[in-house]
Parts: structure tokens; C-alpha cells; sequence
């Protein structure tokens, strides 16, 4: 299992700064929307200055048409991120779209597809989706390992069934995580790392215990002692 910090700070100082005081440890460094559009791909190239060896998950959640979202997937993949992601509610032929664009590079980025956000309570859910979050977010995930998609984002409660009904190799990665029961924030369905241990998440994310923390890097390190 591997550690994704996610840097959510307000400003690309602070992310930069916490950055430096992890650089030593193998971890995943989690690029979301606010970072993103703020400070662009000469961030990306900044966090490889700090260190080449980090490895990049670009979480922009692309949802759109098909060839929009292969015609983005084809520029994140020009950035040499080692992973990024879709919605699996773009549709099969979107995944498909996507993977097929992806064929051109020698070393494409990871793909994975969002099933149901983790800040989703079942009312909320079936508001939008008029299904359970369980049984929708197996739905997506088998969409989506169809679609040659290399995984997906979900909760630690789906990772197993996920895994069951597609492949063990098939990658989820899981926010949500509040490693040593932390506040939850706006997440309903946290987990912590035995749980994810259990459920045999591949990737952990970890965004507000890791950066609202006195010591960041303490908290790292205690995360990966217990991976
Ligand atoms: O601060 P916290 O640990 O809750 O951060 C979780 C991170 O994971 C955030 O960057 C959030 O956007 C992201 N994420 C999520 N749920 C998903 C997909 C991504 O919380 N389903």
C-alpha cells in the first residue's frame, strides 16, 4: 500500500513548503483541482525539482464527451504524470475513448475513474443516482476495468467488492482516510489504516491530517510505519 498526500493548500508556497519537509519519504504527492488551476504544470515540474523520484497523481477528475476527455488525457499525459483520473460516470465509451488516445505514448500515466465520492452519504447519493452507494460504485467499477481503465477512486467500504468483482490486481485508491481516527471534515466515510489494510486498498490519500498537522513529516512517517 502507498501513502498519496494531497496537497490542498491554499497557495503553491505552502505546498511547496510542506513538500520539503517530506521530500525523503516514498510517497505519492496528490495534485487536485485548487493546485492545479492555480499554479498550472510548472508546478508539477517544481514538486519533480524537490525530488525526481515523487511520483505525480494528478487529480483533476476529468467528465466530459468522449473526445474532450481523450483530448485532455492526451495533454496530461504530455506533462509526464505518473497517474490521473476520469469519472466512470462519463460512460464506458468515454474510459474507452480515453485508453484507446493513450496508446500512442511509450510510458502513459496510470488511469483510474472515480465511482462514488467519498463526501457522498447514502440520502445524498440516491438523490443523484437513485441506487446504493455499494452497489452503483460495483457497477462503475466493472464499467470501468471493461474500459481497460487501470483502476478506481473509492471508499475503503467498496475496495474489497470492487476487487472481488474485477481483479485483484485492478488498483483503488481510497480518500477518506484519517489514519489515527482524526476529524473527518466533510468526509462521511472514513476509514483508518488497518481498514484499509484490510480491505486491501492500493493507494491511501491523505489530504487535511497530513497538512493541518503541527509536524507534517512526523505524521508521514507514523503513516508509513504502520503500512
Ligand atoms: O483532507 P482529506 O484527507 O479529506 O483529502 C482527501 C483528498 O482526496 C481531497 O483532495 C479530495 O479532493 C480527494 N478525493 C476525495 N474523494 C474522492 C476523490 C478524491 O476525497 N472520491
Amino acid at each position: 500500500m502507498k501513502l498519496c498526500v494531497a496537497l490542498d493548500l491554499p497557495t503553491a508556497s505552502e505546498n511547496l513548503k510542506l513538500v520539503h519537509e517530506i521530500k525523503d519519504y516514498d510517497v505519492w504527492l496528490k495534485v487536485g483541482l485548487r493546485a492545479f488551476i492555480r499554479d498550472g504544470k510548472e508546478f508539477l515540474k517544481e514538486l519533480k525539482k524537490i525530488n525526481p523520484n515523487f511520483k505525480i497523481f494528478l487529480d483533476l477528475k476529468l467528465h466530459d464527451i468522449p473526445n474532450t476527455m481523450a483530448d485532455a488525457a492526451e495533454e496530461v499525459a504530455q506533462f509526464g504524470v505518473d497517474m490521473f483520473n476520469v469519472h466512470a460516470s462519463a460512460g464506458k465509451i468515454a474510459m474507452q475513448t480515453v485508453m484507446k488516445r493513450l496508446e500512442k505514448f511509450e510510458n502513459p500515466p496510470l488511469v483510474l475513474a472515480v465511482t462514488a465520492l467519498t463526501s457522498f452519504d447514502e440520502e445524498n447519493f440516491q438523490a443523484v443516482y437513485n441506487q446504493d452507494i455499494a452497489s452503483k460504485a460495483t457497477q462503475f467499477a466493472k464499467d470501468t476495468y471493461e474500459s481497460g481503465i487501470n483502476g478506481v477512486v473509492c471508499s475503503v467500504f467498496e475496495s474489497m467488492d470492487i476487487k472481488d468483482n474485477t481483479s485483484k490486481e485492478f488498483i483503488t485508491l481510497t480518500p477518506g482516510i484519517r489514519p489515527f481516527g482524526e476529524n473527518a471534515g466533510d468526509q462521511k466515510r472514513v476509514a483508518d489504516i488497518n481498514m484499509a489494510k484490510n480491505e486491501l486498498s492500493d493507494f491511501i490519500v491523505v489530504g487535511r491530517p497530513i497538512y493541518q498537522a503541527e509536524d507534517p513529516s512526523s505524521v508521514v512517517k507514523r503513516i508509513l510505519e504502520k503500512l
